[in-house]
């Protein structure tokens, strides 16, 4: 037996191996399921007792030589295969152009909105997405019936109902970042707050269910609604061009008193429009005094705007459902 199994050994080491057609001569002869080692297992019944160990064990190498010869030739003739040039191959032809990433159309937007706020001596801050009534509404001046706070367009949060924990949102504007801040730190405070932010609407062209939006705040001394003013045009020229169209009109926001929206002139083929960019106002008195500041002291004022709608406008988007989808048929129109 042993004879055997050394003969098979030697045909293993000595079978020469340089081509695919004897890579899979060698494996019919001794790999598969017909091959020689395959055969030489089935003769271990005939070996004795107590040779059987050390028989199975030379066996057993034979085996391993067998495929791991078997791996490194057919390693081999692949890498062989990669690198040989074959005649027919013109290397003249240009290449495949490589496909770069680019920015996300909305990154692209909030890039420059926040290089413009930061020349206009801003810092920059954050809150979470999951927020509390308090920071969300109660803090922001929005009464306890208030339809804001309506299940039509807050997402609820439940906490589960054995724990004593109160229930939480989705925030539905970046204006709980103001209170989060106000709270933090003391005035002079001038911050922006970028975010993604939830609505529970339905899914159309125009509207989505999470969107982005970029907070502004500014709380000193004296602050003025004229400063508010003279800030947002600013932005609004360094952002649309320096002969944008504007116009600020009253508005309502539980939060600030008085209250304005801001819109900017539009040409499109049907010949134009005026379309709300942003909310804005005087920081309340009533959320002054919620994080604890005296409003006889201090004045601030705020606004909001969406980035979505910016990045629509300025790309010529008409679906905001595109924004998500992430097609990058569609991504890869805004090289950046
Ligand atoms: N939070 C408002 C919204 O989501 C936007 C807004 C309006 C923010 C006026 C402000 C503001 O800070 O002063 O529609």
């Amino acid at each position: 037996m042993t004879e055997q199994i050394e003969s098979i050994k030697k045909e293993i080491s000595d079978f020469v191996i340089e081509s695919e057609e004897t890579l899979e001569s060698f494996r019919l002869e001794f790999i598969s399921r017909n091959g020689k080692v395959q055969k030489m297992f089935a003769g271990m019944g005939a070996v004795p007792k107590e040779q059987k160990a050390a028989v199975g064990k030379q066996m057993n190498e034979v085996k391993i030589l067998a495929k791991s010869r078997f791996d490194e030739a057919k390693l081999k003739l692949e890498s062989e295969q990669q690198t040989s040039f074959d005649a027919k191959d013109d290397i003249t032809i240009p290449a495949d152009p490589n496909y770069t990433g680019s920015f996300h159309p909305l990154t692209q937007a909030l890039d420059e909105i926040k290089s413009i706020f930061y020349r206009l001596g801003f810092n920059i801050s954050d809150g979470p997405e999951l927020e509390d009534d308090f920071h969300n509404f109660t803090a922001l001046n929005f009464p306890a019936d208030h339809p804001a706070r309506d299940m039509q367009d807050t997402f609820f949060i439940r906490k589960s109902d054995d724990r004593d924990e109160q229930d939480l949102v989705l925030r539905t504007h970046t204006s709980p970042v103001q209170i989060r801040l106000m709270k933090e730190q003391s005035p002079p405070v001038r911050s922006i707050m970028p975010g993604r932010v939830y609505r529970n609407e339905a899914v159309t062209a125009k509207s989505y269910f999470q969107f982005n939006q970029v907070e502004g705040l500014y709380v000193d001394e004296n602050v003025t609604m004229g400063e508010l003013i003279e800030t947002l045009v600013t932005f609004s020229r360094l952002m649309y061009g320096s002969d944008v169209r504007y116009r600020v009109r009253p508005s309502f926001f539980p939060f600030t008193e008085p209250s304005i929206e801001m819109d900017v002139w539009w040409n499109n083929e049907k010949g134009g429009q005026w379309l709300e960019i942003l909310g804005a106002g005087m920081v309340d008195p009533n959320v002054l005094e919620a994080v604890g500041l005296d409003p006889e002291r201090y004045s601030g004022y705020a606004f909001g705007m969406g980035v979505d709608r910016i990045a629509m406008l300025r790309y010529g988007i008409d679906d905001i459902r595109l924004l998500y989808d992430n097609d990058i048929r569609f991504l890869s129109q805004f090289p950046s």
